[in-house]
């Protein structure tokens, strides 16, 4: 039992193998009482604050139920309006204006299992995987209930949050904030740890200190952006990438979200993370309810690392779904930087055949191949192939791809249109504007209103036309621009749920084609998209030392086995940099390794080379699919940076070194693995040396870094 309700102390307990999360009903509030390593008892709140919350001037509403106020009490879902002056979970506007909500315990229930999110992507698991504990709130004046969903994965040590507020009342109000899930902790040692970035630089790692005040991140651009992705961590400021306590936190959204950490005048940390309240008012009908994105909590005691592989575990199992899920992926060569526009079937079929000799498995072929588009000003939307570059239609060079024994993939971006094209000539008002103003365009392109239901089907029946009368067994989903001009403080959510059908009906109509989500490069890389499709194009930039910076950020939270990394020209399109094909096939290799380059114009010996990291990708594609990531030295000290990965079932592990910066004539280091297993024998594959894991662990491997852009492997099996 992972659930468990102890009657005389009210106390519920969600218990993990290594962890246990911990709340009371408290004067009739839902208090918070602990989170951390697991522990049988749980302290009650009285004995937890025996020498006192002290809060002079704290408001007291609570008639003598309660020794505290709620401004000082650590909560489960705090509300705006009464005692608790902090920033709240939820605020509701009601019909005569009023805005005081005060929700008490009022039952609960307990499911093995777990039941399904309608309308959103959310995680998964069977009875045997996992436990379910709703709690009802109720608000008895305005007659909101609120349904609180914590679902335990004992195994994985993640347990899942999500809300659902119900409006039981006869009249209308108005959902101006509702947080998928809030949390006091009363300590104040934390650091901030958020993914920040940019187009060309997603997802840079950054840590800010906690002082008194809010940190928060947020988007709000219609989708999670490049800007701040929908996940954050808190870690005690001793804690580090192996050791101490961290708290991780990952939104199951792909649109406008805030996250944040508010540490008050007496030491408290609330944290919260949920829909964007800005230009959120959500009107909730009398009978109506609302059903928030889900967000997975992780709590490690074995710092970022383990946070890390917790959030792969989950969303490698029990997030990412479909044949892909588990199915060995293809490698993929992308016509985009090869050609980028300036292409035609002769030179697509012409780098296929180079492709083929190498081990490439698809052929995906980007922008450029519909309507007139020759550049990034025309034609979204008009999802009909241009003949003049493709004669032979889709299919035709479908044909040629699949006569080479190799797949075809296709590039949409079905979420635009162009005003220059006839999907817009013929419908201007489907794209989302605000009667009056100035559509913003931005790439030359505008946002067609997935909420319409006539939008939403003439995308499923565009695309379901070509995927069912071409041979494509891969779609990459592009999205190429921010959400301006929303028409309406609905318009936002409403245009994700309508993605989220459009996806949903797309990926079920065609289960056997690998999606890969895009987004200017990895602008909504967030778990609410990989519910859907199970690998992301994680940045534009290819550069490979970037990519080491973008790449290792993405892997605080999301598994390295959903990450798209090809290998491209050089020197590099976005940076200028040139590094060694051997250090841009490593570290593709530690993603879904691809091409993205003209391999016409590469030597006999370069095309031997990828031909070889090829081969030797697909031998241990499954260990970077399903295993253990351990990051040995961080690529952010700008100077080097290694990695390892466990298989599985612990018998192979990769490790890579990279020196980004060399030292001439350095100092020696040991490159110290971890998570082995110290009494194992493990044999270096190249050289047939065995070595003892323990001393892998705590003597380490020699590394030696005096050249720029050098890198190095090794393959250990265990003896
Ligand atoms: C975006 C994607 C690229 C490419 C172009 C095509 O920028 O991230 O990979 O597909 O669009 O226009």
């Amino acid at each position: 039992m992972s659930v468990i309700y102890q009657k005389e102390k009210k106390q519920f307990l969600l218990h993990t193998v290594h962890t246990t999360y911990a709340m009371e009903v408290y004067g009739g509030c839902l208090a918070h009482s602990y989170w951390g390593h697991r522990i049988a008892n749980v302290p009650t709140i009285d004995e937890r604050y025996a020498c006192g919350l002290h809060g002079s001037m704290a408001p007291v509403d609570l008639q003598g139920e309660l020794l505290y106020s709620t401004d000082l009490l650590p909560q489960e879902y705090p509300t705006f309006g009464s005692a608790d002056l902090r920033h709240p979970a939820l605020h509701i506007r009601y019909a005569d204006g009023s805005n005081v909500t005060r929700l008490r315990f009022e039952s609960y229930r307990m499911l093995q299992g777990k039941p399904k999110l309608m309308g959103l992507p959310a995680t998964y698991g069977t009875e045997a995987e996992c436990e379910t504990l709703e709690i009802v709130l109720l608000d008895a004046v305005s007659k909101i209930r609120v349904v609180l969903y914590y679902t335990v994965f004992p195994e994985l040590d993640i347990i899942t949050r999500s809300s659902r507020i119900v409006n039981e009342a006869d009249k209308s109000c108005v959902l101006e904030r509702a947080a998928s899930f809030a949390l006091d902790i009363v300590e104040d040692d934390f650091t901030f740890v958020h993914l920040r970035g940019a187009w060309a630089r997603e997802r840079h790692i950054a840590m800010i200190p906690m002082e008194y005040g809010t940190v928060s991140i947020d988007s709000a651009r219609g989708a999670s952006g490049h800007s701040e992705n929908p996940f954050f961590a808190m870690k005690k400021n001793d804690a580090t990438e192996t050791k101490g306590e961290v708290m991780g936190f990952a939104l199951v959204y792909s649109g406008n979200f805030l996250g944040e950490a508010s540490m008050d005048h007496y030491a408290s940390t609330r944290i919260q993370m949920g829909i964007n309240p800005l230009n959120f008012h959500w009107n909730l009908g009398p009978g109506e309810e609302f059903q928030t994105p889900e967000a997975i909590l992780c709590y490690s005691d074995q710092g970022l690392g383990e946070m890390s592989r917790r959030f792969h575990r989950i969303i490698r199992k029990n997030l990412c779904r479909g044949v892909y899920r588990d199915a060995p992926r293809p490698v993929l060569i992308n016509n985009w930087e090869a050609t980028y526009f300036d292409f035609d079937q002769n030179k697509i079929v012409e780098i296929a055949k180079k492709a083929k000799l190498v081990g490439v498995e698809l052929v995906v072929l980007d922008d450029g191949w519909f309507g007139k588009r020759n550049s990034d000003d025309c034609s979204l939307g008009d999802w009909k192939v241009n003949t003049e570059k493709l004669p032979e239609g889709l299919s035709g060079l479908a044909q040629r791809i699949n006569s080479l024994d190799m797949n075809f993939g296709l590039w949409f971006e079905p979420e635009m249109v162009s005003p220059n094209s006839e999907l817009y000539q013929t419908h201007p008002d489907w794209c989302i504007h605000t009667p009056g103003r100035e559509r913003t365009q931005s790439r030359n392109q505008l946002i067609l209103d997935m909420s319409r239901e006539e939008v939403s089907n003439y995308i499923i029946d565009a695309l379901s036309e070509i995927l069912t009368t071409t041979a494509i067994t891969y779609v990459k989903w592009d999205m190429n621009r921010n959400m301006t001009e929303a028409a309406g403080a609905e318009q936002a959510h409403r245009y994700i749920l309508g993605l989220y059908h459009i996806m949903d009906e797309l990926t079920t109509r065609f289960p056997n084609v690998l999606f890969e989500g895009c987004s200017s490069g990895g602008g909504r890389f967030d778990a609410g998209f990989l519910y859907y499709m199970p690998q992301f194009w994680t940045s534009d930039d290819t550069d490979a030392v970037e990519r080491l910076y973008i790449q290792e950020g993405t892997s605080l939270v999301y598994p390295i086995g959903t990450m798209g990394a090809h290998v491209s020209a050089v020197p590099n399109h976005q940076t200028g940099r040139t590094t060694p094909l051997d250090f841009r096939g490593a570290v593709a290799s530690m993603g879904r390794y691809g091409l993205e380059l003209d391999l016409t114009k590469l030597t006999q010996e370069e095309l031997n080379e990828i031909s070889t990291q090829i081969q030797e990708y697909h031998r241990y594609e499954q260990v970077v699919h399903a295993g253990d990531l351990y990051r040995l030295r961080t690529a952010y000290s700008r100077k080097d940076a290694a990695y390892q990965i466990i298989s599985e079932d612990g018998s192979t592990v990769l490790v890579f070194d990279f020196c980004i910066v060399g030292e001439p004539n350095g100092k020696v280091q040991w490159l110290k693995l971890q998570g082995l297993d110290a009494e194992a024998v493990y044999e270096d594959v190249e050289t047939g040396k065995c070595v003892g894991g323990d001393s892998l662990m705590y003597a380490g491997i020699p590394v030696s870094h005096g050249c720029d852009l050098k890198t190095q492997k090794w393959v250990l099996v265990k003896r």
